[in-house]
């Protein structure tokens, strides 16, 4: 537990247990659940709760600092259960206390104890302190809003800024391995809903806070709250950050001589390229690597005559979250006895494919051909500078 203004404090519990996070996304380092308590002249509120496998340690660590009793309200964010499973334990003892959501959530959850459903620019007072609440749907499930305490100036924004790993002390010594785990929890929850996060960062500046207080990670103030407002900007538009991704397989090494060849003519001229092999790269760090790249080539050899399926089960997974779109894409492709063209121009449908390369050891690539791709994708970087 840790006082962070006059009013407030925050009440976060690490989970080391979990090793992925919704079952998908590996946690290697754990991941924080942040509450928050908002203690004023007329009561106290809770901020989100965390998960129930946690909910002891949360619950000894609030009642530290405010009495059952005096807990009129528990705020709930977002409803997912990383947030909002030990409610019910907590309204067990604090008797008194109402549960707002906003109406979005009123309408689709079923929640225990006394609800009150808000609207946006909702407030509620707490005598010398306000809480002020601030619908920004889709940053994660439709229900999802912000609260704002003006007098201190702080928002809590639960998954909006969130990040993987551990902080018990909310604070991050290394602030670039910061950033990775808070990229990576962009690209794996936030990402498909990039317009609607592009919405909410309107509002949340709009607040002016001096402290973002989210559910995962750390408390950010100063200058590493302007850079995470940037960061996000910049994530949710996908801008293209100045380099080209390979995302390939191989199986027996003539897809992987391809893709060494484009790297090498890519360096040569100066261009940053990753090239990552989506057999053994997890995806939620290549995901991280495909949100900002200019350009996007798939390499792959065909396997039962459609896509190679590690490369197949990506592109579908990050088409879905939007993390493919307006970027050029070109397709190298090595087949046995019947190319995947038609597969896989159906998979990328309604994307920018621009070219798609097919060769055998019948029908080899022509020899200038990847010298060709790699100016095609300088340029492409060079018109993004
Ligand atoms: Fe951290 Fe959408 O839950």
């Amino acid at each position: 537990m840790k006082q962070i203004s006059e009013h407030l404090f925050a009440v976060p519990v690490v989970d080391e247990e979990t090793d992925l996070f919704e079952s998908l996304w590996p946690l290697d380092d754990g991941v924080n659940y942040n509450a928050y308590v908002v203690r004023g002249t007329d009561g106290a509120a809770i901020i989100d709760t965390v998960h129930e496998s946690l909910s002891d340690e949360f619950l000894s660590a609030v009642f530290q600092v405010v009495r059952p009793e005096e807990i009129k309200y528990v705020v709930v964010n977002h409803m997912e259960p990383d947030h909002s499973s030990s409610l019910s334990q907590l309204l067990e003892k604090a008797p008194n206390a109402k549960v707002v959501i906003s109406q979005t959530g009123a309408t689709l959850f079923s929640l225990p104890g006394d609800v009150l459903p808000v609207r946006d620019g909702d407030t509620l007072s707490l005598g010398d302190v306000t809480l002020r609440f601030v619908h920004t749907p889709w940053t994660h499930w439709p229900e999802t809003m912000v609260t704002f305490v003006p007098e201190d100036r702080v928002v809590f924004t639960c998954d909006l800024f969130g990040a993987y790993g551990a902080y018990p002390d909310l604070s991050a010594d290394d602030w670039d391995a910061y950033l990775l785990e808070a990229r990576r929890y962009y690209v794996t929850v936030l990402s498909k809903y990039a317009r609607f996060v592009s919405a909410a960062l309107g509002k949340v500046r709009a607040l002016q806070p001096k402290i973002i207080a989210p559910g995962h990670g750390i408390l950010y103030s100063g200058e590493r709250l302007e850079q995470i407002l940037d960061l996000y900007g910049g994530w949710a538009e996908n801008k293209a950050e100045g380099r080209i991704l390979i995302l390939y397989g191989s199986m027996y090494g003539s897809v992987y001589s391809k893709v060494d060849s484009l790297v090498h003519a890519l360096e040569s001229m100066g261009v940053t390229v990753d090239a990552l092999d989506l057999s053994r790269e997890d995806w939620s760090y290549a995901m991280t690597f495909v949100l900002g790249a200019d350009a996007v080539v798939v390499a792959y050899p065909t396997y039962d005559a459609d896509v190679f399926p590690p490369v197949r089960f990506f592109l579908e997974t990050v088409k879905d979250k939007g993390l493919l779109a307006g970027k050029p894409i070109y397709v190298i492709e090595a087949h046995g006895w019947a190319s995947s063209e038609q597969k896989i121009r159906a998979l990328l449908d309604g994307l920018d494919v621009r070219e798609v390369f097919s060769f055998s050891a019948k029908q080899p690539l022509p020899l200038d051909a990847i010298g060709a791709l790699a100016q095609k994708l300088a340029g492409i970087v060079q018109q993004h500078a």
